[in-house]
């Protein structure tokens, strides 16, 4: 019923070489190792995490000391009065910046400081503006003053308000229940939700810190057989995820590569589980100009699309500085593993694409 393609796909695939080294509620939090792999193995990795992979050891064993810190303790300096509440607006901000440094983790680490910013009330920021007579701060205490004494007795509005208020306040504390027991829970789940509204989550990230980076490549070749021991596969490259090892690890924050991080998290599990990317095989068969423009390099620009197209699964490492592959220019090494999706044509791919009602690709 999937038809030749289908079978095609599955037969000609070499065993599954995908066992990600991770490990269940991951030891390296508590042996403090975690921040020896986190660097290399991030989704996508920036230049400042190629340098900050090859810190001394001692300094990421503090690194991850102070992961532990921000994340464990100092969240509840918020309920420890104005000054602690300060203390910690201006840990977390620093903890999520140097995140946001390390990393092209953009976006989550931007949202994760706009709780923070609650901390920094009038008088913490009032240095920003120029005070004395007539300044705008002189003018706003004015005004506040003026609000005070004009609140005799509460308005209709504001009444409303505040029952919206504590009312949402109620709401969260009671989502919250089931939050806090699965948190307090031998049996801990991450990464789930316990509403249909989906509030109030259960939600972890590097829960568990991957040891190895592996990669998906995809290749195209011009060649009609893709046996041939003399077909040249060419790569295709991708916006900012690791490919060519020579090309500097990218800058996107706080933009949002999502093809790119997709097939990050692609490289752990099989072609089968993301059929995605054999959608994506089929419009660079057939040189799709909008699939074309999510990539930042097209081996067969201004020549006749690809006949077969194939996904090659790769280890890659961090070259060291000041090395011999550094002094290549190569910031990664990488070693091929095996297929992750053996070579498959346009033709071939028809019936898969029929299978799943997905438009067919047609060369242009
Ligand atoms: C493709 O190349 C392989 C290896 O050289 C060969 O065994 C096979 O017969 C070729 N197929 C075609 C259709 O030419």
């Amino acid at each position: 019923v999937l038809g030749k393609a289908h079978q095609a796909l599955t037969i000609k695939r070499e065993p599954p070489l995908l066992t990600p080294a991770v490990y269940p509620g991951d030891r390296c939090w508590r042996d403090l190792t975690c921040m020896d792999f986190h660097y290399e193995t991030q989704p996508v990795p920036n230049p400042v995490a190629y340098y900050l992979h090859h810190s001394p050891w001692w300094l990421h064993r503090f690194e991850t000391l102070s992961n532990h810190f921000i994340e464990l303790l100092v969240p509840f300096f918020l309920f420890l009065g104005r000054r602690a509440c300060i203390i910690h607006g201006l840990l977390q901000i620093l903890f999520q910046g140097v995140l946001i440094i390390s990393g092209n983790l953009g976006f989550l680490n931007w949202l994760t400081m706009v709780p923070s910013l609650a901390c920094f009330d009038d008088a913490t920021l009032g240095f920003l503006f120029p005070s004395g007579p007539g300044s705008l701060k002189d003018q706003v205490l004015q005004m506040q003053r003026e609000i005070r004494g004009a609140r005799s007795k509460p308005r209709f509005g504001s009444v409303v308000r505040r029952a919206a208020n504590v009312s949402l306040g109620v709401l969260l504390a009671w989502l919250s229940v089931p939050v806090v027991l699965n948190l307090l829970s031998s049996r801990q789940v991450m990464n789930t939700h316990f509403n249909s509204l989906h509030i109030v989550n259960a939600y972890g990230t590097f829960r568990s810190i991957t040891r190895e980076r592996i990669e998906v490549i995809l290749q195209g070749t011009a060649s009609a057989n893709a046996s041939a021991p003399d077909a040249v596969w060419e790569d295709y490259e991708f916006k900012c995820k690791p490919g060519d090892p020579s090309r500097r690890p990218c800058l996107m924050s706080p933009y949002h590569y999502r093809l790119d991080w997709l097939m990050c998290f692609a490289a752990f599990q099989t072609y089968e589980q993301n059929d995605w990317i054999l959608h994506l095989a089929g419009k660079l068969l057939a040189s799709d100009p909008e699939a074309l423009s999510l990539l930042a390099h097209n081996p067969f620009a201004g020549r006749p699309p690809p006949r077969w197209v194939r996904g090659e699964h790769y280890r890659y490492k961090f070259s060291r500085p000041g090395g011999r592959h550094a002094a290549e220019g190569k910031w990664w090494v990488r070693k091929r593993i095996g297929a992750y999706f053996p070579p498959i044509s346009l033709e071939e791919l028809w019936p898969y694409f029929r299978d799943r009602g997905w438009p067919l690709p047609l060369p242009l």
